[in-house]
C-alpha cells in the first residue's frame, strides 16, 4: 500500500495502472474508519483490479453550526486499517491541495440537497458533491463505492453522475450494523452507555415500520407516532424527521407503499463533544 498526498502522485499511479489495462475503484472517506468503510474497500477489491481510498475531512460539507475541528482524525489507525485491507493507494490530501487559494467554483445540488438532511444541514450536500466531483476528476475511477447509510448522499451522487455525464459507475453497498442493529458510524464513539442502548431504537423503528407496511399499513401518519416513541424512548434522542419517500427522487409519498425509502434522523441529547451528533439510518422497501 502507498500513501500519497498530492494530486500528481495519484494521477501518475492511476495512469500506470490504466496503461496496463487495470480497472480502478475509489472509496471516498473522511477517515475515522470502521467496518462499514472496510466493507466498501472489500467490495472495491472484489470488483476492481486496484483500489484507491481517499481520507479527507472535507470542510465545505460542514454547516456553520457544525464543529469541523471536533471531527475525529485518527489518521495512523486509519492508515493501518487500509494496510490490513491491502488497498493499493491511500490519498490523504491537505485542505489546500483540494481547495487551492482563490477556490470559488462549487457544485450546486439544487432541490435534492434541500430535502431531509439538507434542511438541518444547509449547504452540506453542495460540499459533498463538490468534493466527490473533485475526487472523481483526480482519481478517474471506473467505479466508486458509497454506503447506503448515507442514502440521500448516494442518491445525490448518482444524480450528479447522470447530470454531469461523469464516466464512473456508482455502487451503493449495504449498511454494516452492530449485532443489535445499530448502523456503524464514526459518530458511534460519542454514544455513552445510556445513549448507546437507546440508539438501537432508530433501527428498531425502521424494522417495525417495514413489517407494518408489509401487513398493509400505508398511511405515514399511522406509522410515525409509534416510530417516534421508539426512537425517543429513554429521552436520549430527539427525532428530527422520519421521511417516507420515493427511493429515487426522495420526494415525500402520501402512501407508504413500495417501492419506498424510509429515512430517519435523530439528534443525541446526552452530553458529548460539540460535534453535531445526528444519527441517520434508513431502509429501502422494494
Ligand atoms: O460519506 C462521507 O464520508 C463523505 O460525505 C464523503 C463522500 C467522503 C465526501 O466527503
Amino acid at each position: 500500500m502507498r500513501r500519497v498526498r498530492s494530486i500528481a502522485q495519484v494521477r501518475r499511479a492511476v495512469a500506470g495502472w490504466r496503461a496496463r489495462g487495470l480497472t480502478v475503484g475509489l472509496v471516498p472517506t473522511m477517515g475515522a474508519l470502521h467496518e462499514g468503510h472496510l466493507s466498501l474497500m472489500r467490495r472495491s477489491k472484489r470488483q476492481c483490479d486496484r483500489t484507491v481510498v481517499s481520507i479527507f475531512v472535507n470542510p465545505t460539507q460542514f454547516a456553520a453550526n457544525e464543529d469541523l475541528s471536533a471531527y475525529p482524525r485518527p489518521l495512523s489507525a486509519d492508515l493501518q486499517a487500509c494496510q490490513r485491507e491491502d488497498v493499493d493507494l491511500v490519498f490523504t490530501p491537505t485542505v489546500d491541495v483540494i481547495y487551492p487559494a482563490g477556490f470559488e467554483m462549487t457544485v450546486r445540488v439544487g432541490a435534492l440537497g434541500e430535502l431531509w438532511e439538507g434542511k438541518s444541514r444547509p449547504g452540506h450536500f453542495d460540499g459533498v458533491a463538490t468534493v466527490v466531483l473533485k475526487l472523481f476528476t483526480i482519481v478517474a475511477p471506473d467505479m466508486a463505492i458509497f454506503g447506503q447509510k448515507d442514502y440521500q448522499q448516494s442518491v445525490i451522487i448518482r444524480r450528479m453522475v447522470v447530470d454531469l455525464n461523469l464516466p464512473v459507475r456508482i455502487v451503493v453497498a449495504p449498511t454494516v450494523r452492530e449485532s443489535d442493529g445499530l448502523a456503524l458510524s464514526s459518530r458511534n464513539v460519542y454514544l455513552d452507555g445510556l445513549s448507546r442502548e437507546a440508539a438501537i431504537g432508530i433501527n428498531q423503528a425502521l424494522i417495525w415500520a417495514k413489517s407494518a407496511i408489509r401487513t398493509g399499513v400505508s398511511r405515514p401518519g399511522q406509522l410515525k407516532g409509534k416510530m417516534k416513541r421508539m426512537i425517543e424512548k429513554g429521552g436520549c434522542f430527539s427525532l428530527d424527521y422520519i421521511g417516507f419517500c420515493d427511493p429515487s427522487t426522495l420526494l415525500p409519498l402520501t402512501f407508504a407503499r413500495p417501492p419506498l425509502a424510509i429515512l430517519i434522523a435523530a439528534k443525541c441529547l446526552t452530553p458529548g463533544p460539540a460535534l453535531n451528533r445526528r444519527y441517520i439510518d434508513n431502509v429501502i422497501i422494494n
